[in-house]
Parts: C-alpha cells; structure tokens; sequence
C-alpha cells in the first residue's frame, strides 16, 4: 500500500500486513516527520491513484522561439490559480524566465529535485495564492546532460521525478524550453494535453507544421498526448489583414484545436519588467481580457471570472 506523508507529502511504500488496524504513528523516512496514521481514517493506495488522475497535465511547448511560450504558461497558471485551482507551475527552460515573470527568486527548483539536492518542499517555491512553482534555469543543463548519459528509460526522468508531487494540484503546466531537446522530449511524455502557442507569422506555421511531425514519433509511444489548444498569438489589429489571413489558415488546418487569439498588447511585455501577472499588472487591459478567456477555455467553466 501507498500512503503519504501528512508534512512533504511524499508517497511511501508500505507492507500493508504489517499495519495494524489501531492507530499508529509512523515516519517518514524522507523528512523525518513523525505522523499519526489510522487505516480505516486514510486513503489508499487506489484513492491516491484515482486523484492523480485528476490531475491535468498540461505542456505549452512548440520547438519554435519567441511565440509566447512562457507568457502563456505564467499567465494560464496565475489564472488557473486565481480562479481556485491548485497550480504547479514548472519550468522546463534553462533561461529561467517563469521565475522572473512572477518577481521571485527560488533558492533552487527543477534542477535540483531532479539530482535530489533539494527536497520537494525545497524545490517548490510558492509564487502566489494557489500556485507553486518549479523553477528552470542554468542548471537544467547539468539535468540534460545527466538524462542523455541514461541507457534507459531517459524519456520518462521527469514523470519519475513528479510523480509523487502532482497528484497535490489541480493542473501541472509545464513551460518548456524553444529547441527539441531531452528534457522536452521528456516533458512530452509527461502530459496529457498539449497547449501550443502561435505567433501569427508564415515561418511559425511551417513550424507548426515540423513540430506536429515529430510529435507523431512520441505519439507512438505516448498515445495519451492530446494535441489540445492552439493559441494564435501577437494577434496585430495594425496589421489586421496579415493577422487575419494566417488565422484562415490555422483555422482551416486546425479548426477543432484553436483558441481565441491573444492581442498584441504592450502591457503583456510590461509585466515581467515588474514581476507581475497580466492581472496584476493591468487587470482591465485586452492582454488580461484574452488571458482570462484562455483560462475559460482550458478550465471550461465559461462564467469564471465575470
Ligand atoms: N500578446 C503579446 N503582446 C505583446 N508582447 C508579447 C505578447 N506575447 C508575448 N509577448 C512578449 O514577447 C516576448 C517573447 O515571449 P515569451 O518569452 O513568452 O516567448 P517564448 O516562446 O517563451 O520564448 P522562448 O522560446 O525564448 O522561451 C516577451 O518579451 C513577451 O513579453
Ligand atoms: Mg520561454
């Protein structure tokens, strides 16, 4: 039987013959906590199962710079947790941004729960009511490098590594970095959904197009990955007929998958400058207004916020 940790919340590996049916206190052989533990009182093992599978899973990925990858994450995840979800946000992206977006300095994160020099309640920084986060940055390289040394199993490092965290959130979105490299590879076996951000330009089209391509390879094996969301993004009123026709576009090709699109507004590129949200920053700009209908979509609950 599975039972966890009443302080880290890590899932531990019990006989469950050798429970008794009275109440007994146990520890926790991670953090050392001393808990009170009663059989009938506690989930078991199904019970944990059944609520990871609650969880959603959600990567915002294309292997493509600069289209709005992090943006989207940091601000689908504050928006998630604004609406009362429990949020893990992890950064998958050497540069580090989901941090700096939220104004906060992590002591460590992703990196270092990965090498396990951190423990899970060190690696995760609460950034806000309801959201956590999961830090990126330089370190990842050494994870990267540690992955490709693996003879097997590398793909599914991260979904080792999370597995006893997630079930703790209502959605995990995971950030991840522009190029097609193992820990994306790894990050694609660990979602279920994939949300991908597109800026309105010829050239991300094409590589959409690539991207989807290689998708089909991990699809192979991960026939759970659902290719979910398609968010335009950078949307130009300036430029309304450019904009317009390469949405034609998306939306003759991926007509079922794409979102409403999210405007070109300066404010989204303000933001960070602050480490604010969108919300936060400026609640009543069209960039919060797109934003909060992207967390509609995602949550599908289309009366959140109004
Ligand atoms: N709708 C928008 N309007 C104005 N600026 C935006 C918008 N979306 C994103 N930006 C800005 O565009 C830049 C790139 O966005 P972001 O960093 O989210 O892209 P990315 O895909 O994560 O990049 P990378 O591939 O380097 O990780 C940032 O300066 C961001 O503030
Ligand atoms: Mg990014």
């Amino acid at each position: 039987m599975i039972i966890e940790c009443s302080n880290c919340h890590r899932k531990l590996r019990l006989d469950e013959n050798l429970i008794p049916d009275h109440p007994v206190r146990l520890r926790c052989s991670s953090c050392g906590n001393s808990f009170q533990y009663e059989k009938s009182k506690n989930p078991t093992e199904n019970s944990i199962q059944e609520s990871e599978q609650k969880t959603r899973k959600i990567g915002v990925s294309l292997s493509k710079g600069g289209v709005g990858k992090t943006t989207t994450a940091v601000n689908l995840a504050a928006g998630c947790a604004l609406a009362g979800y429990k949020v893990l946000l992890v950064d998958t992206d050497t540069q580090g941004q989901a941090a700096y977006m939220l104004g906060v300095k992590p002591p460590g994160g992703l990196a270092e729960l990965m090498t396990q020099e951190l423990r899970v309640e060190e690696a995760l920084f609460q950034a806000r009511e309801n959201l956590w986060l999961l830090a990126g940055g330089k370190s990842l390289a050494g994870v990267k490098r540690m992955i490709d040394r693996k003879d097997f199993g590398a793909e599914h490092t991260l979904s080792e590594t999370l597995a006893g965290i997630d079930g703790r959130y209502d959605f995990v979105i995971v950030d991840t970095s522009p190029g097609w490299d193992a820990l994306t590879v790894n990050v694609l076996f660990y979602i279920n959904e994939l949300l991908v951000p597109v800026s309105l330009e010829i050239m991300t089209i094409q590589a959409l197009g690539s991207f989807f391509k290689n998708l089909g390879a991990i699809k192979k094996y991960h026939a759970g990955l659902n290719i979910k969301y398609i968010v335009p993004n950078f949307m130009d009123m300036r430029v309304k007929k450019k904009s317009e026709t390469i949405l034609e576009k998306l939306e003759s090709l991926y007509k079922d998958k794409l979102c409403e699109p999210i405007r070109y507004n300066n404010v989204i590129s303000q933001a960070p400058m602050y480490g604010k949200t969108i919300y936060e920053y400026a609640p009543g700009a069209k960039g919060a207004q797109d934003y909060r209908e992207l967390v509609r979509k995602v949550t599908g609950q289309p009366h959140l916020f109004q």
